[in-house]
């Protein structure tokens, strides 16, 4: 066993997103979400299940820094919900909503723990999707107007902002498969919804820039390595495809200005305008990305099968409770594609992680031996593409406690800490000692 030690400034954290562990969505004076009226739909979610309480983070968050302090968590990747701050996403300003914000980071820089503030983890104000939502140009005004004012009142304290998270997943679940808020199934929408999150993107880099305030702005991307079922040539072709749809249509245009010429190809009609400029504003220089990673992807060519024409290829085991197969190649796949494609720049891990379902034995172990493999061999896939340099220069693991996985609710648990729903009582996993023993060691061992 070799000890796998990480460079000297290696940023080592957890994430999460307000929704997901927030609770009370309409306290003092917030307004509702997208996430609130989807969760609040029946039908929609998994055991019916909603945000409304989550993991009480709203009212529990200095127990859940002491908890990450208590682990040796260096940086922590949060989201802010548009909704506390705007609750009609523009216009008035809810000074309550603020105030939290400003708490928990003094909370956080007070247990020495760095913020990564996420402006947008999909919770979009109710009011703004009466008026289209991301289908509306005028998303990227509204976005850079809430961003503006996060940036006036954080960034003497946070010095890391990351735009929007995973904007092909709002994209592809929100509205593709409907499985996500808004819960729209429409082809032609849905790549306006790309091209209007990434102009926003844009655009609030520009002003981040424009406010002189210190700090690093990046984006936080899905990165879903596709692979080829079989060498024939209608099979790589799929593979370009599914690639340019999940990957290349969001990293193409921030790093090279441009769309992939595949995509203009096949969804002809339902390409969206876009604006003399636009692609120069989504270009506009980031400081880091931010990749997300949890799985590839095989497929085949399949006529008539979605606008791709592909099938996905299940693999043999092993997969994850959610059926995502465990690939940590995929990870390093994915790092050392942008360290290759597209200039090697600054990377943090934003999240990676795994779902099994763990709970406590009678003596209040969780023996999540699972998720600590599969932590540790993404870990030493991220090390393996340093040490072919990659830019990497920390990892956020995906996430702190169990929380509200989106459409499949409470069900699915991702976290190092075991939420127990009934009591809010948080037990940290085997995993997470494990983590913190990392943390401490600066690195992982090879097996
Ligand atoms: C990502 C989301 C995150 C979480 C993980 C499991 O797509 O960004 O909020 O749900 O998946």
């Amino acid at each position: 066993m070799t000890l796998l030690t990480f460079p000297k400034n290696f940023v080592w954290g957890t994430a999460t997103a307000s929704y997901q562990i927030e609770g009370y969505p309409l306290a003092d004076g917030a307004g509702p979400s997208i996430w609130h009226r989807f969760s609040h739909t029946p039908g929609n979610i998994r055991g019916g299940h909603n945000g409304d309480l989550a993991c009480e983070h709203y009212r529990r968050y200095p127990e859940d820094i002491a908890l990450m302090k208590s682990l040796g968590i260096q940086g922590y990747r949060m989201s802010t919900a548009w909704t506390r701050v705007l609750p009609e996403g523009r216009g008035r300003i809810n000074e309550a909503g603020l105030d939290f914000y400003d708490r928990l980071v003094e909370a956080l820089l007070e247990a020495g723990i760095t913020p990564y503030v996420t402006l947008y983890h999909w919770d979009l104000p109710s009011d703004l999707q009466d008026m289209g939502g991301w289908t509306n140009p005028a998303m990227a005004d509204w976005f850079t107007e809430y961003a503006s004012i996060m940036f006036t009142r954080l960034s003497d304290r946070v010095n890391n902002w990351i735009t929007l998270n995973e904007p092909s997943v709002v994209m592809d679940r929100g509205h593709v498969f409907g499985q996500h808020a808004p819960g729209m199934r429409d082809i032609w929408a849905a790549l306006r919804v790309a091209h209007n999150q990434l102009v926003a993107h844009g655009r609030a880099v520009r002003a981040f820039r424009a406010s002189g305030a210190d700090g690093e702005i990046g984006i936080a991307l899905n990165l879903h390595p596709q692979h080829a079922a079989t060498n024939s040539e209608e099979d790589r072709a799929c593979a370009i495809r599914t690639d340019a749809y999940y990957n290349r249509l969001f990293m193409d245009p921030i790093f090279k200005g441009e769309y992939p010429a595949e995509a203009l190809d096949w969804f002809g009609e339902a390409w969206p305008n876009i604006g003399p400029g636009d692609l120069d504003e989504i270009s506009t220089p980031i400081d880091f990305l931010g990749v997300n990673y949890y799985f590839p992807q095989v497929v085949a060519h399949k006529a008539g099968q979605g606008a791709l024409h592909s099938e996905v290829v299940r693999q043999p085991a092993p997969h994850t409770d959610l059926g995502w197969q465990i690939s940590p190649e995929g990870l390093y796949d994915a790092l050392r594609s942008v360290q290759t494609e597209y200039g090697n720049p600054k990377m943090f891990i934003t999240e990676n992680g795994a779902a099994f379902d763990d709970y406590p034995d009678s003596d209040g172990v969780v023996a999540d031996d699972a998720r600590l493999d599969y932590i540790r061999a993404h870990l030493a896939a991220a090390h393996r593409a340093i040490s072919d340099g990659a830019n990497l220069q920390g990892y956020f693991l995906w996430t702190l406690m169990d929380n509200f996985e989106w459409a499949y609710g409470y069900d699915v648990r991702f976290g190092i800490t075991n939420v127990d729903y009934t009591t809010q009582k948080r037990t940290v996993k085997r995993s997470g000692q494990w983590y913190a023993d990392a943390i401490s060691r600066n690195g992982v061992t090879d097996a």
